[in-house]
């Protein structure tokens, strides 16, 4: 069934005390606007139509940003008046075709397609369907008035400020989130009124509308509670994170993956993970992560897109960011990939170890303090403690070349552009400006020399007097 999207976002969000407009601040590394738009784009709506006042430009610039499809609709409501107001502002911008409108919170991110779905088919643009919930504590919510118990006729929604002490003691509430015929929707929307205790338009009412016009009101529960919290606070945001966190880390560890403690696991994109994964605690995984075959990740490490083939261990501190490291590569700790940084099979990268933009053939180590920048790195080489690649000369970026079994030794500087050799040995300490030749020593230091007899200088004594 076709269907629109309304997402309200106008809202300030008082209670996260922040210059940022709520609906922007970030839960797993993505705005919760973009969890909203993300849940609409997977119900496959035919129009989607965002609601926005706090923060309208920097809403509307998010709304239209990749990933977003083009053509989502942003409108404004200035000033802020009530969710009823919110959706009359939409009103214009839907479109009748489509016989279903669904509403949704841009402050409710968790919520998920295939619960939008089932809200959009228990209304099948004839009904109105709202999405409800019990809750142990439900002050401050919309409570569902039945006209019995449980399961009754669902007569209205009235909102805690305006409820009877009775109706307080209704569990049932309202999530924020419903499912209209759009022609009743339009209707029922223009004809609200502000008589209430906040003086606002409370899109709630038009449920008592549809009831005295006969039309079904369906309350239909939400899966979990998960899905229907709102962020208002950093407190709620935080709350939210652990739950998605926790969420994220059980997939995992029903696929097979080992968590150290799931507590303890941070995923802002994908991870995609072989059989046999082990990550310790602590760690962070950005964008589009893969981690093949019994990987092993120790103790708070940051890897962002990523791919980490099978047999790679991968010790403390590390970061990575835009790399890939071979099979049975041993990287860290306190290791740093850098975009472009390509390493072949059973690579060894050690500790305080750079390595940007960089292709490192299998069997290639640089175990300590060392910087490998736009550097094409042979099979087996051994790149020394403490030598780095010149490669930028404060205007452009150059390459270093290093062939097979090259063995750079410690504290080498090689100036890019450079080539050395296959087989070539660089000798400790030599700063190398010009190419070095296969199988051959280089070495470019001052020579050693001890003076015999030299003494060091004295104090000199002050005269007395
Ligand atoms: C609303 C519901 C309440 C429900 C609760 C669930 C109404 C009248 N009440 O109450 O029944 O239990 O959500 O969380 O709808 N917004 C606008 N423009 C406005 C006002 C609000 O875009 O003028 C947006 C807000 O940014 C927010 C959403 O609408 O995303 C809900 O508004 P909020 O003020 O939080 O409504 P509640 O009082 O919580
Ligand atoms: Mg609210």
């Amino acid at each position: 069934m076709a269907v629109n999207v309304v997402i309200m976002a106008a809202g300030k969000g008082t209670r996260m005390k922040s210059a940022l407009p709520k609906v922007l601040h970030r839960l797993a590394g993505v705005s919760l606007l973009q969890h909203v738009l993300d849940a609409s784009a997977g119900l496959g709506a035919a129009r989607t139509v965002v609601v926005t006042g706090h923060g309208a430009p920097e809403v509307e610039a998010a709304v239209a940003a990749p990933p977003n499809a083009p053509g989502i609709v942003c409108v404004r409501q200035m000033p802020q008046l009530g969710t009823g107001h919110a959706v009359q502002q939409a009103l214009p911008a839907l479109d009748d075709a489509n016989a279903v409108t669904l509403i949704l919170n841009g402050d409710v991110p968790l919520i998920r397609s295939a619960t939008a779905r089932a809200l959009v088919e228990a209304c099948g643009g004839a009904r109105l369907a709202l999405l409800t919930i019990e809750l142990a504590d439900a002050s401050g919510y919309g409570r569902i008035v039945r006209d019995g118990g449980a399961g009754a006729p669902i007569r209205a929604i009235v909102e805690h400020k305006d409820a009877s002490a009775a109706q307080r003691g209704i569990r049932e509430i309202y999530t924020g989130i419903m499912a209209a015929p759009t022609r009743l929707l339009r209707r029922w929307v223009m004809a609200l009124r502000d008589d209430n205790a906040q003086r606002e338009f409370y899109l709630t009412d038009i449920v008592a509308m549809a009831v005295a016009e006969g039309v079904p009101v369906v309350g239909s529960a939400a899966p979990s509670e998960t899905e229907v919290l709102g962020v208002n606070s950093p407190v709620q945001l935080a709350d939210l994170e652990r739950r998605l966190q926790r969420a994220r880390a059980e997939a995992l560890m029903e696929a097979g993956v080992r968590l150290a403690d799931p507590a303890r696991f941070d995923l802002r994109g994908t991870l995609a993970c072989g059989s046999d994964v082990e990550i310790d605690i602590g760690c962070l995984f950005e964008g589009a992560v893969t981690l093949g075959d019994g990987v092993r990740v120790g103790a708070h490490c940051c890897i962002k897109d990523a791919r980490i083939e099978s047999g790679a261990v991968i010790h403390p501190y590390t970061h990575i960011d835009g790399a890939r490291v071979g099979a049975g590569a041993l990287i860290g700790p306190y290791a740093r990939l850098r975009p472009g940084a390509d390493l072949g099979a059973a690579v060894h990268i050690g500790n305080f170890v750079e390595v940007k933009n960089s292709t490192l053939a299998a069997g290639a180590k640089a175990n300590h303090l060392a910087y490998l920048g736009d550097a094409t790195v042979g099979e087996r080489v051994n790149y020394g403690a403490g030598s780095i690649t010149a490669n930028y000369d404060g205007a452009n970026k150059h390459r270093s070349v290093i062939g097979n079994d090259v063995h750079v030794g410690s504290n080498c500087v090689l100036v890019a552009p450079i080539v050395i050799g296959d087989g070539a040995t660089i000798g400790a300490g030599s700063t190398i400006g010009r190419d070095a030749p296969a199988g051959q020593l280089t070495v470019a230091r001052a020579r050693q020399a001890s003076i015999a007899g030299w003494k060091r200088p004295q104090k000199a004594t002050a005269p007395k007097g």
